[in-house]
């Protein structure tokens, strides 16, 4: 297991562990990214852990939102219109509204069209790596640009909904609408957690890019991925519980790594 740190990275090394990842996504059959907060930071997204994280500065939120949400869809609306939200709900979402995609989500999407990655997994909600291009896409927590009916699980974009109010029941089925957001205390959607998990089954290595690998169940399934025999390498400029079951650890950005990957992996 190779790992280098970010701060002693000289450019020989950073290439020659690129070299390193290059080689093992190239020998692969079925490569998956699986990208966490730390992907987007370089689009003006803070993370959540560490030393910039939200839940760092703010405080983890209750893990009740979801129980709150079911308890009074309509309650929960009113105080989301009137923008009584926490500090960092407000932080999050200035900075989402933002955001556009950089060069490592180009670089995947890159990847992905070359045929170097297969598919792509990802814990964000920014929609940044389908503006990227991503095809093959599984947003396990969720978009932010959509509305999800949480009794049939029907997916509407938001459009221009402001929300200024509580959106109509789902027009499908007649049930309560929320963000597509996947809320704590929220199971993730079936067909999400059924597409990462089939993803995740068929690879045979997956590239764990700007994640704690700390929540599950998504964090799960790089343990799963492992167990199975897959090859794990990490781009994360710190350490994490990914670590030890890692091949490679490339301790770098995503904005860095990515865009010379893809150089190196280009025909
Ligand atoms: N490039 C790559 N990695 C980075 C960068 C960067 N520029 N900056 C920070 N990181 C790393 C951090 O070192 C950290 O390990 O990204 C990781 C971000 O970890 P978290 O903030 O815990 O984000 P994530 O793993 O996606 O959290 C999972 O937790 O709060 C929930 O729903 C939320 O989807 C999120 C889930």
């Amino acid at each position: 297991m190779t790992s280098t740190s970010s701060t002693e990275l000289s450019n020989p090394e950073l290439l020659a562990t690129v070299g390193q990842i290059a080689a093992i996504i190239s020998e692969s059959s079925y490569a998956v990214g699986m990208t966490g907060a730390g992907m987007s930071v370089e689009s003006g997204i803070p993370p959540f852990r560490g030393a910039d994280g939200l839940w760092t500065k703010h405080g983890t939120p209750q893990m009740d939102g979801y129980a709150s949400f079911k308890k009074d869809p309509t309650g929960w609306w009113n105080r989301r219109t009137n923008r009584k939200i926490d500090a960092h709900i407000n932080e999050l979402r200035d900075a989402l509204v933002k955001a556009e995609p950089h060069a490592g989500h180009h670089a995947l999407a890159a990847l992905e069209k070359q045929g170097s990655l297969q598919s792509l997994v990802t814990q964000n909600i920014d929609a940044l790596d389908e503006k990227a291009g991503v095809e093959n896409l599984v947003e396990i927590h969720g978009n932010r640009t959509k509305l999800r009916c949480i009794e049939c699980g029907d997916r509407v974009s938001l459009g221009d909904f402001g929300p200024l109010f509580a959106p109509d029941p789902c027009n499908k089925c007649g049930g309560v609408v929320k963000f597509d957001t996947v809320m704590f205390g929220e199971p993730i959607p079936d067909d999400v957690m059924t597409a990462a998990r089939a993803e995740i089954d068929k690879a045979d290595c997956v590239l764990a890019i700007g994640t704690s690998a700390t929540v599950r169940p998504a964090s799960g399934l790089l343990w799963i991925a492992q167990s199975a025999g897959a090859t794990i390498i990490e781009i994360n400029p710190t350490e994490t519980k990914l670590t030890p079951i890692c091949e490679v650890s490339l301790r770098s950005t995503a904005g860095v790594a990515l865009p010379l990957l893809l150089e190196t992996l280009s025909p």
